[in-house]
């Protein structure tokens, strides 16, 4: 069997995490690097191997899939440069920025006969894979959900909206993603925002209905330092909790005795933080994909949905107004 051959494009932090997820699956191997910055395409070549190109197009000529690991507004423009050369993609999040620039996109990805995937990786992240077993086998009533961030100083143009798209764009829109996948499709959002700490909304608190009679509160916060858990989500059933603290735990707790709590553990912290956090099965999966000619498990459409999402609350933000999705 021929290895699919890797072509990455952004040897920064991300990019060398999924070079060397693939670097070690016996049935891909990186093939070419490309970087702004020649010399980080260079340390990722002595680390993971690879032919450092000079030139996207050089890239393109030397592989078989892309991996779109560059910062968040060249995504886009990147990603429909490799389906126009018959490129299978990987496109970390965000899918794009706005909703034109997402629109576009979707529509080239689905003109493709090869595969587009989109790098929301907390869905394959044990915790949360659990979660969504616990929750599919239950009636979930309400949730509040909580994603924040220590700053946005790291890397340096996580505080340039002209890059990020905003903080939504940056780091909620994960779990956005994340509440889709674990209850189903949003109907009406309000949302109120301010600005504190940098020179954009950083402070969010939102209230989600899904179409299902689900709701929620969400909370997101750019300066909230980094205290534990920076990522919860707390699911109220029937006399039931489950909650979530990052991608370490679960806990499910049961019945309405407060003298005798009944509390399920569900532990990963001793794992690798590459499979904690689902990097190795996304990666994984991005190559079954490509090999057994199936649709991957997160696709454009659903990147799209979750800059859909992000826009709308910064709409609602905006107008004050409450928005409905048909
Ligand atoms: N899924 C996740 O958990 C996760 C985690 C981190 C980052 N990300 C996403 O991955 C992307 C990269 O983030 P990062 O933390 O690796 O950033 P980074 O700054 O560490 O790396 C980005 C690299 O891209 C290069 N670059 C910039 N513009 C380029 C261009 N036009 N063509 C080629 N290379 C270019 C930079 O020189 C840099 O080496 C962002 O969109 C970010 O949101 C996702």
């Amino acid at each position: 069997m021929e290895k699919v051959r890797i072509g990455i494009v952004g040897t920064g932090y991300i990019g060398n995490v999924h070079g060397q997820i693939h670097s070690q699956d016996p049935r891909a191997e990186i093939s070419a690097l490309y970087d702004i910055v020649p010399e980080r395409a260079e340390r990722t070549a002595r680390a993971i191997g690879g032919k450092v190109c000079a030139s996207r197009d050089e890239l393109m000529e030397n592989c078989d899939a892309v991996l779109v690991c560059a910062p968040n507004k060249t995504h886009p423009e990147i990603a429909s440069h490799a389906v126009a050369e018959g490129k299978h993609v990987f496109c970390e999040k965000p899918f794009a920025i706005g909703l034109e620039n997402a629109r576009r996109l979707l529509e080239t990805a689905e003109g493709s006969n090869n595969v587009f995937q989109v790098g929301h990786n907390r869905r394959y992240a044990p915790v949360y894979a659990k979660l969504k077993e616990l929750v599919a086998n239950d009636t979930p009533h309400s949730a509040h959900i909580k994603m924040n961030r220590g700053e946005l100083k790291n890397p340096v143009w996580t505080g340039d909206t002209n890059v990020t798209g905003g903080f939504l764009y940056e780091t909620t829109i994960h779990l956005f993603d994340m509440m889709r996948f674990q209850f189903g499709e949003i109907a009406e959002l309000v949302a109120y925002g301010s600005t504190h700490e940098y020179p954009e909304i950083d402070e969010f608190s939102i209230i989600f209905k899904f179409k299902n009679g689900f709701h929620c509160t969400f909370a997101s916060s750019s300066d909230a330092s980094w205290h534990f858990p920076f990522e919860r989500i707390e699911v109220f059933c029937h006399h039931r909790t489950i909650l979530t603290e990052e991608m370490e735990r679960l806990f499910d707790s049961r019945g309405f005795d407060h003298r005798t709590q009944n509390i399920d553990t569900y532990a990963c912290h001793m794992l690798e933080k590459y499979e904690k956090w689902g990097y190795l099965q996304e990666d994984r999966a991005f190559i079954d994909s490509i090999l057994e000619g199936k649709e991957p498990p997160v696709t454009a459409l659903d990147g799209f949905k979750s800059v859909e999402l992000v826009e709308s609350v910064y709409e609602a933000i905006r107008t004050g107004e409450k928005i409905r999705f048909e």
